[in-house]
C-alpha cells in the first residue's frame, strides 16, 4: 500500500460499523489505499467499541476521540474524515471537518435539509477539499449494468421510469430518529437513495409534483438488529413504541430535464403485499431492474427480441465494465448477476466508496457523487414535500435555491440554519 490516505471515522453508530466492515473488505484486496488512524464520536462507548472492532478487523487500534477539533490538533498526519453521523448532524460534522482542513466523505443524505446540504457544499468550496457523498446503491454492479444499457441505447430513447417501494407496516425502521421530522424522516433517509437512482438512470430532474403522508403515527419495535445485524448492540435502548412525526410515504410525478417522466412511490407504512419495482421504458423496449444489493439479474424486454434475462444481456451493453477494484470485489469485470449475502454486498459497496475517496484525494479528481450531485438528490426528495405544501409542481431549481422551503423551515429553524443561503460564504 503506497502512501495510503490517513483518515478518521467520525460517527461510530450502526453505519460507522458498516463503514469499518467496508474498509476491512478493501484491505483484503490489493487495492487498499486508506489507513484508519482515529475514530471520533461524542458517545464514547460507541467510539471505543468501533476502535476495538477495528483492532480485530484491521490489526491495529485507531486512536479514540470525542471531539474532532482535538483529534485534528493531536493527529497532524490526518488527511480525511468519513462522516457516517446521524443525518441531523451532517451539516455540523462534515462542515467542521472541512473547515479543519480535512477531505470528507459524508453519508447520504448530504444533510437533513437543502439549507444544511448547501452549507456543506459551500464549506467544501471554501476549503478546496474533496467532498464525496457515500451513495452506495448506484455502485451496485446491477445498477451499473442498467445505466450502461440506457447509455448504449438498448431500449432507445427513455420515455418513463417507475420506482415503487411499498412495505414497512408500523414497525420502527432501524432507529427512532428516522421517524421524526426534526431528525430525519424515513422517506428522506431511504428515499434519497431512490432519488439518486432516478437521476443516475435518467439524468437530472427538472420538476416534480408530490404528495406526502404520515400514515403510521405510532410505530412499534419489531426486530432490532437492523440491516446486516449491525444495530444489534443498541437493541436494549430501542423503545417498545414511538410517536412518529415524520412523513412515512411520498408519491411523486417527476419531469426530467431530458423530457422523460418518472412515477415514484416511497411508502414505508405499507401493509399486506410489499412491492419493489423499478422499470425503465424506452422507444424500443424496457428494462426491469432488480433493485439494490441483491445481485438478481436485470431483464431486458425488447419489442423485436422478447425477454433477455441471462448473460446475453451483456451484448446490449457494450460499454458495461466495472473498474478494476469493483471487478476484484465482485469477481468479474462484466457480471450479469451475483450471489452474495447482504452483509458481503454491503461491505463491498462501501469498500468502493473508500477506494474512490482516497484515489480522488491523491489524484485531485472529483468523486462520482459530489456535493452538487448529492444536493440534487436531497432536493428531489424535498421537491415532493414542498410541492405538497405549495399545492403545485415545483422546479428543482426553486427547491435547491431555497425559494420554496415552507416544509423545511421548521427543521431549519430547529437546526439553527435559517440565515439566508450563501450568507456563510
Ligand atoms: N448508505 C446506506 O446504505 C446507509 C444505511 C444506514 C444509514 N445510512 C446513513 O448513515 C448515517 C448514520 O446512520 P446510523 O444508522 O449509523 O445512525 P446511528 O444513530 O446508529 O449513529 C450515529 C452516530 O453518530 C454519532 N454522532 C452524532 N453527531 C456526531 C458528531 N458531531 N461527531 C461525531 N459523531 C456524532 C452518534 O453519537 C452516533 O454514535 C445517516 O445519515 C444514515 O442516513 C446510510
Amino acid at each position: 500500500m503506497d502512501d495510503p490516505v490517513r483518515l478518521a471515522i467520525i460517527g461510530c453508530g450502526g453505519m460507522g460499523r458498516r463503514h469499518l466492515a467496508g474498509l476491512a473488505e478493501l484491505s483484503r484486496t490489493s487495492h487498499m489505499n486508506c489507513d484508519l488512524l482515529a475514530v471520533c464520536d461524542p458517545n464514547q462507548p460507541n467510539a471505543e467499541d468501533l476502535a476495538d472492532e477495528a483492532h480485530e478487523l484491521l490489526g491495529h487500534r485507531p486512536v479514540v476521540f470525542q471531539d474532532a477539533e482535538q483529534m485534528v490538533r493531536e493527529l497532524d498526519a490526518l488527511e480525511a474524515a468519513d462522516c457516517p453521523t446521524d443525518t441531523g448532524s451532517h451539516h455540523i460534522a462534515a462542515t467542521q471537518a472541512l473547515e479543519l482542513g480535512l477531505h470528507v466523505q459524508c453519508e447520504k443524505p448530504l444533510a437533513l435539509t437543502v439549507r444544511g446540504a448547501r452549507r456543506i457544499v459551500e464549506a467544501a468550496q471554501r476549503s478546496g477539499r474533496i467532498l464525496s457523498v457515500a451513495e452506495n446503491f448506484r455502485r451496485d454492479p446491477m445498477n451499473r449494468l442498467v445505466r450502461a444499457l440506457i447509455d448504449d441505447q438498448a431500449i432507445g430513447q427513455p420515455q418513463c421510469m417507475l420506482d415503487v417501494e411499498i412495505g414497512g407496516r408500523d414497525s420502527i425502521i432501524i432507529t427512532p430518529w428516522r421517524h421524526m421530522k426534526l431528525s430525519g424522516t424515513i422517506t428522506l433517509d431511504a428515499g434519497v437513495h431512490n432519488a439518486d437512482i432516478l437521476q443516475y438512470y435518467l439524468g437530472p430532474a427538472h420538476s416534480a409534483f408530490g404528495q406526502v403522508r404520515l400514515f403510521e403515527k405510532t410505530r412499534v419495535r419489531r426486530g432490532t438488529d437492523g440491516p446486516g445485524g449491525f444495530y444489534a448492540r443498541w437493541a436494549a435502548s430501542m423503545p417498545e413504541s414511538i410517536q412518529a412525526t415524520g412523513e412515512d410515504a411520498i408519491f411523486g410525478q417527476i419531469t426530467f430535464e431530458s423530457g422523460a417522466l418518472g412515477q415514484w412511490i416511497n411508502h414505508h407504512a405499507g401493509h399486506g403485499e410489499s412491492v419493489h419495482q423499478r422499470k425503465v421504458f424506452g422507444a424500443r423496449g424496457s428494462i426491469n431492474s432488480p433493485g439494490d444489493r441483491n445481485g438478481r439479474p436485470v431483464t431486458l424486454h425488447l419489442d423485436d427480441a422478447g425477454a433477455i434475462g441471462d448473460q446475453r444481456i451483456l451484448e446490449y451493453a457494450p460499454s458495461y465494465r466495472l473498474e478494476p477494484v469493483a471487478a476484484a470485489l465482485f469477481g468479474a469485470e462484466r457480471p450479469w448477476r451475483y450471489n452474495l449475502e447482504f452483509a458481503a454486498i454491503d461491505r463491498k459497496l462501501l469498500a468502493l466508496e473508500y477506494y474512490e475517496l482516497a484515489r480522488c484525494i491523491r489524484t485531485g479528481q472529483q468523486p462520482e457523487v459530489t456535493g452538487a450531485v448529492a444536493l440534487r438528490d436531497v432536493a428531489l426528495v424535498y421537491a415532493l414535500f414542498e410541492s405538497d405544501r405549495a399545492g403545485r409542481a415545483v422546479t428543482l431549481e426553486e427547491v435547491q435555491s431555497g425559494a420554496v422551503d415552507a416544509y423545511q423551515r421548521e427543521i431549519d429553524a430547529h437546526l439553527g440554519l435559517l440565515e439566508p443561503i450563501g450568507a456563510n460564504a
